[in-house]
């Protein structure tokens, strides 16, 4: 327990939204509150515009970017915040997805024009999967949104947890008035175009006072008499230990671009939201005070110089004290490793660190012995578990246009599959490699990087898959007869598991019922398996 206090003053988490929800927005009033940044405008938008699939230079934009907001950290109200980046378009969600792994808990934003979108939900299900503790920030009640309690509704029923308001909004679009904080009693009263200060806030001993009704207009200061009687008698108090356990979600509203209802929820966050948590292994339970140094790699980053092959992997300290040019045990490969150059993200400077602590994200330059999931420990041999590998939707065959490179062409594959941006399937018996992804996106960002880092020039070819299932068994002759049956739809993944290809759903439904020895796993998590 020698490093209680650094663990308990950490606060490790992620925004995430359904795009233009106010992710990026919301971030930067963050970053102001915890004088990350001086001046609005700093935190630039990660997301790759529609209309700019096609563009390179806006991919390698994004790149650039998400390497430099990867993780912002900040101090506020003497709590140390580290604010994890997750990229903005679809395409990338799998990348999202681990970095939620990552994190001690998350903030949620959602439009309150738009209300629940297909991003939000997806997003949803992976922290429910975790039990991940969420905050809800309902954004743009500067617009003419939904009607509040049908708003709260449908987020309770199309993401399945329970809310729990702790501000309540005076109408929305230009009627908008402010939000009641509940647990507080008082109401911040919002002006458009003007930050919020501490004189706009009204302390309300009792909501029958007259002063409501000089601020609101008679008509509004009874619509929120009411509403906060009805909330009060559905809701009573936040139960911290349910919102801990990822079952209830507290919910501020506010508008992010007017930096209004952000520092209610900022306050609440850091007195609510968990430090960093105790951690599942192939082996054991590794706690997070125990003294021993342990962490996993949940992102690697290729270098954006593509003359250097480097390139970044984030480690997350789990426990113990991560130290630079000290040797610790890469478990994967049953090696010795030191960094010299270990560094820390605080907002736009990396700078050099000599330590870090569990909830801490470290970026270690690394050429190509990381890959994600890597564990390092202080001797000890285990990796974490629940980092998923997710079942890509769109398959690809490579095809090498330079003979001359195929070399290059094998480490590059290898390289950017290592970062996770898609996954490689070898044909089984054959050589033909198959690419999967998320997103069409990714095909374009691979044969872009092949060619400009490792100078080999492909084309992808449509193959008729639609998903790749992990089959296992515990009948190996039943394995092996399934697998010399359906050659052509087996493939191996990079570490050798084998992987069915389905080319419809009517096609890996009749499998399945056709072979119930074989077992079809759609998200295969990396390291189930016991070392
Ligand atoms: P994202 O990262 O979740 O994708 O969203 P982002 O913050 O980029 O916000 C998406 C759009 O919504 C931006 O407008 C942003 O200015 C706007 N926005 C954010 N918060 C609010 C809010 O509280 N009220 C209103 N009315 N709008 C808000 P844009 O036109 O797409 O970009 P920009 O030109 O303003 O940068």
């Amino acid at each position: 327990m020698k490093y209680v206090n650094e663990i308990n003053k950490r606060r490790t988490f992620a925004i995430i939204s359904h795009p233009d929800a106010g992710k990026t927005t919301l971030t930067e009033k963050l970053l102001l509150f915890g004088g990350a940044i001086q001046t609005a405008g700093a935190v630039k938008s990660n997301k790759i515009k529609k209309h700019a699939t096609s563009d390179f230079m806006e991919i390698e934009r994004q790149r650039g970017i998400s390497v430099a907001t990867s993780v912002m950290s900040f101090e506020y109200q003497g709590i140390l915040v580290n604010l994890l980046d997750t990229p903005g378009h679809k395409d990338f969600a799998e990348d999202t997805y681990r970095t939620l792994t990552a994190v001690d808990s998350v903030i949620l934003v959602i439009d309150s024009v738009n209300g629940v979108e297909p991003q939000t939900r997806r997003l949803m299900e992976v922290c429910r999967m975790r039990d991940t503790p969420v905050i809800v920030f309902i954004n743009k009640m500067d617009r003419d949104g939904k009607n509040r309690f049908d708003l709260l509704e449908e987020i309770e029923k199309e993401l399945k947890i329970s809310l729990h308001p702790m501000t309540w909004p005076i109408n929305s679009g230009k009627d908008f008035k402010g939000v009641y904080n509940l647990p507080e009693k008082n109401l911040l009263l919002f002006t458009a175009n003007t930050k919020a200060e501490e004189e706009d806030m009204i302390r309300i001993g009792d909501l029958s006072e007259a002063a409501l009704d000089d601020k609101l207009g008679e008509k509004d200061a009874a619509i929120l008499r009411e509403d906060v009687e009805l909330i009060d008698g559905v809701y009573g108090t936040l139960n911290e230990h349910e919102y801990l356990a990822g079952k209830i979600a507290p919910v501020f509203f506010g508008s992010a671009i007017n930096n209004f209802g952000v520092k209610e929820m900022l306050d609440n966050f850091i007195r609510i939201a968990p430090t960093p948590r105790s951690r599942e292994t192939t082996t054991r339970l590794v706690d997070v005070y125990e003294d021993r140094f342990s962490g996993f790699i949940f992102k690697i980053h290729a270098n954006l110089d593509p003359r250097h092959r480097d390139r970044i992997a984030f480690l997350r300290v789990c426990s113990g004290k991560f130290e630079r040019n000290k040797y610790f045990r890469h478990v994967r490969l049953n090696k010795e490793v030191r960094f010299s150059n270990p560094y820390t993200f605080l907002a736009r400077d990396k700078d050099v660190i000599e330590e870090a602590y569990p909830g801490d994200v470290v970026g270690l330059f690394d050429t190509g012995s990381f890959k994600i999931g890597d564990t390092l420990t202080e001797g000890e041999n285990f990796y974490f578990t629940g980092i998923p590998s997710f079942s890509p939707e769109i398959f690809k065959e490579v095809v090498n246009k330079d003979p001359m490179k195929t070399k290059q062409l094998e480490k590059g594959l290898l390289q950017l599959t290592d970062e996770g941006v898609a996954q490689l399937f070898t044909q089984y018996g054959g050589n033909k490699k198959i690419i999967g992804c998320v997103g069409e996106l990714q095909f374009e960002v691979i044969q872009y990087r092949l060619l400009q880092e490792y100078g080999a020039s492909v084309q992808f070819n449509s193959v008729p898959f639609y998903k790749a299932c992990w089959i296992t068994s515990a009948d190996q002759k039943k394995l092996e007869e399934f697998t010399r049956f359906k050659s052509s739809n087996i493939a191996m993944d990079k570490d050798g598991h084998l992987v069915y290809l389905a080319q419809s759903e009517w096609f890996l439904n009749t499998e399945r019922n056709n072979n119930p020895d074989i077992e079809f796993h759609f998200t295969s998590e990396i390291h189930k398996e016991t070392v």
